[in-house]
């Protein structure tokens, strides 16, 4: 999928949150074509590793990544839990843009411009379920509130994953982003700590093999004395950005990561690192030993694998918060 790039001209790098859409084995790039793709076919393929690195002209080094060493290409689509919505689904939903003669630096991390926030650039692990939706969502709208209100807050994939129910899609076995970030607007999301992810423990436990079934909703913080209506975090709107790369940029410079969703190959499984300087950088959740310490990057302004047609964002609330302040002024005064 990276392959036939031209060489990167702007060195820029933006922080963006990233999920995966559909896995289309047929379409692959690899020169040798995979044996017949089944339930059972590896998805790491050494032909694969082999034909990236010996061409000049891929930009990026392949590996047997040990992230995925067992897994086959049902597995590995498994994972990938963008649903696709019919092109009118999308009418109503506003769609941002931005001015032109707005100047944005030529280089940008959001990393370094937002250090302050512990939720940028964390790197987490999905586990065996499709809800990479769910992540890149709750991850962007974590760091959100962080650059926008000034405070550090996990929010929860967990009830973003399990109560939302039809309306984002299916659960573990995928959904649909923007309707991630209407469930900001309507229900509001509590902390990760309130309501943690289910499959903290990897896949060292029995019953995820090939995959995990979505949770039940709890609606019921596991932290004795925190009452779940109170610990929800809301979102002002949920909005798609043009794809247009200087209406991205713009929004992550001026409002901070972005959800974005994409066409996966099978040859993004072995992906380790970029070997010219390019384009963005995404954050993944399949932990740090798969691509670059959790990272990866992807040209910029090609609309490589459809990267920058389904973008989309929402911004953080004070709903809720303004209590929780208060609340903590409270407390200040009391012991003082
Ligand atoms: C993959 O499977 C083999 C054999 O079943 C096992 O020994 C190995 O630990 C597994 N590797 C991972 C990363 O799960
Ligand atoms: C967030 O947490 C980090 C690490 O614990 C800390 O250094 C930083 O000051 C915190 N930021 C805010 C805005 O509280």
């Amino acid at each position: 999928m990276l392959m036939d790039r031209q060489s990167g001209d702007r060195a820029g790098t933006l922080l963006l949150l990233f999920l995966a859409a559909l896995i289309l084995p047929e379409q692959a790039i690899a020169a040798k074509p995979m044996p017949r793709a089944t339930s059972e076919t590896k998805i790491l393929q050494d032909s694969i590793v082999e034909e990236i690195n010996k061409n000049p002209v891929s930009g990026w080094k392949a590996v047997m990544s040990p992230r995925f060493s067992n897994y086959t290409v049902d597995q590995f689509k498994h994972i990938l839990g963008v649903k696709k919505l019919p092109h009118n689904a999308l009418s109503d939903v506003p769609m941002k843009t931005y001015t032109k003669s707005l100047n944005l630096p030529k280089e940008f991390d959001g990393r370094t411009q937002w250090s302050h926030c512990s939720t940028i650039g964390r790197i987490l692990d999905q586990g065996h379920c499709g809800s990479c939706w769910a992540f890149g969502a709750v991850e962007s709208l974590s760091d959100r509130f962080c650059i926008h209100f000034g405070i550090n807050v996990s929010l929860s994939v967990n009830d973003l994953l399990t109560c939302c129910g039809f309306m984002c899609g299916d659960g573990c076995d995928g959904g649909y982003p923007i309707f991630a970030w209407r469930y900001f607007v309507q229900n509001g999301v509590v902390t990760e700590e309130c309501d943690p992810y289910f499959d903290q423990i990897g896949c060292a436990h029995p019953g995820c093999e090939p995959s995990y079934p979505t949770p039940l909703c709890k609606k019921h913080c596991q932290v004795k004395n925190q009452v779940w209506d109170e610990q929800k975090h809301f979102g002002v709107n949920a909005y798609r950005i043009n794809s247009d790369p200087h209406d991205i940029m713009a929004e992550v410079f001026e409002n901070g990561p972005v959800e974005v969703s994409f066409t996966v190959f099978e040859d993004f499984a072995h992906y380790k690192s970029e070997s010219t300087s390019t384009s963005q950088l995404l954050a993944n959740q399949w932990n740090r030993d798969w691509g670059d310490d959790g990272y990866f990057k992807i040209l910029r302004g090609t609309n490589e694998c459809g990267i920058e047609e389904d973008v989309v964002a929402g911004l953080p609330s004070t709903k809720n918060l303004i209590r929780k302040f208060a609340a903590i002024d409270v407390d200040v005064a009391a012991s003082a």
